[in-house]
């Protein structure tokens, strides 16, 4: 049976990967700061800390495969996301992982953003550690649109930057992928996964508001940053990997007729 550690395992790609590796034979062990709320669960949990390179060791112990997805957009990047990185990275190699997974964003190197910065060197941390590797560059997944989305629901006008282009994604579909790649063979840097369709983002809050039958008006807001810019040319998508089939407005149907309306923001991004 291979043995995988998911870090970041209490996440949004972290919970998708833990069910589906457990549903295909993997012995899981998840790895984050707090627990899984989840009160079933058939996988080991471990306390680890990125940034104070704290559980790494023990959470690597007897581990096969790596899919390392522990990540602080809004915290401190640069200590989680590259040194936490290199430091699992350093533990990986003493563990000799046979496939380290790293989860990445399309289009980073083409956006000056500063999270993407920090994800472009862990990308350049993980291509030249001596650990066999595997990137998996995906766009947006839908969740992160629509907790964008939220963040702004209440106010009387939705000012949004619209023109900026976006490929979402499942994160089910996502997790798909990489666990395609979760061998005991790396396949270094792989081609990415998007979504179905890429929008607007005014065309993706319009369908948002409609699935909410909420009626707040939709108004430009433009942002003069570089980022902004970037997304707008379209370089957070990739129109020749349209991998994804679950719709947008599918996704949302889904959300709603769950009755789950979930409000809750922890998205800061340049949206
Ligand atoms: N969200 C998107 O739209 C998107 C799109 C493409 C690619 N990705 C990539 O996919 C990966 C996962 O993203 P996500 O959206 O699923 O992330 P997420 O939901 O924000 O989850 C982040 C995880 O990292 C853990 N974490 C945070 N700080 C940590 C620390 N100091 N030490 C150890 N673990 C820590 C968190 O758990 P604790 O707080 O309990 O530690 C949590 O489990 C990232 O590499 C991201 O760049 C995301």
């Amino acid at each position: 049976m291979i043995r995988t550690l998911v870090t970041g395992a209490t996440g949004t790609l972290g919970t998708a990967l833990c069910q589906r590796l457990t549903a295909t034979g993997h012995a899981v062990r998840a790895a984050s700061r707090s627990p899984p709320t989840e009160t079933e669960q058939n996988f080991e949990w471990v306390e680890f800390d990125l940034s104070e390179g704290t559980g790494i060791d023990t959470a690597l112990e007897n581990i096969d495969i790596v899919i390392h997805t522990s990540t602080a957009p809004q915290g401190d990047t640069a200590a989680v996301d590259v040194q936490g990185t290199k430091r699992l990275l350093e533990g990986a190699e003493k563990a000799s992982v046979e496939n380290f997974i790293y989860p990445s964003i399309v289009g980073i190197d083409d956006i000056p953003f500063s999270y993407y910065k920090h994800k472009v060197t862990a990308e350049t941390a993980v291509e030249e550690s001596d650990v066999p590797a595997t990137i998996v560059r995906a766009t947006q997944f839908h969740s992160f649109v629509a907790e964008m989305l939220d963040s702004i629901a209440k106010l009387p006008v939705w000012p949004l930057p619209t023109k900026m282009q976006i490929q979402p994604i499942d994160v089910g579909e996502v997790a798909d992928s990489i666990v395609d790649h979760a061998t005991l063979t790396a396949s270094g840097r792989v081609g990415p996964v998007g979504g179905p369709e890429i929008h607007s983002v005014g065309e993706l809050a319009q369908a948002y508001r409609e699935s909410r039958s909420l009626r707040r008006p939709i108004i430009r807001f433009p942002i003069p940053s570089k980022t902004v810019t970037a997304f707008r040319s379209g370089n957070a998508t990739c129109p020749d990997h349209m991998v994804g089939r679950v719709t947008w407005e599918e996704w949302l149907t889904n959300r709603y007729a769950s009755g789950v309306d979930e409000t809750n923001s922890r998205a800061q991004s340049p949206m």
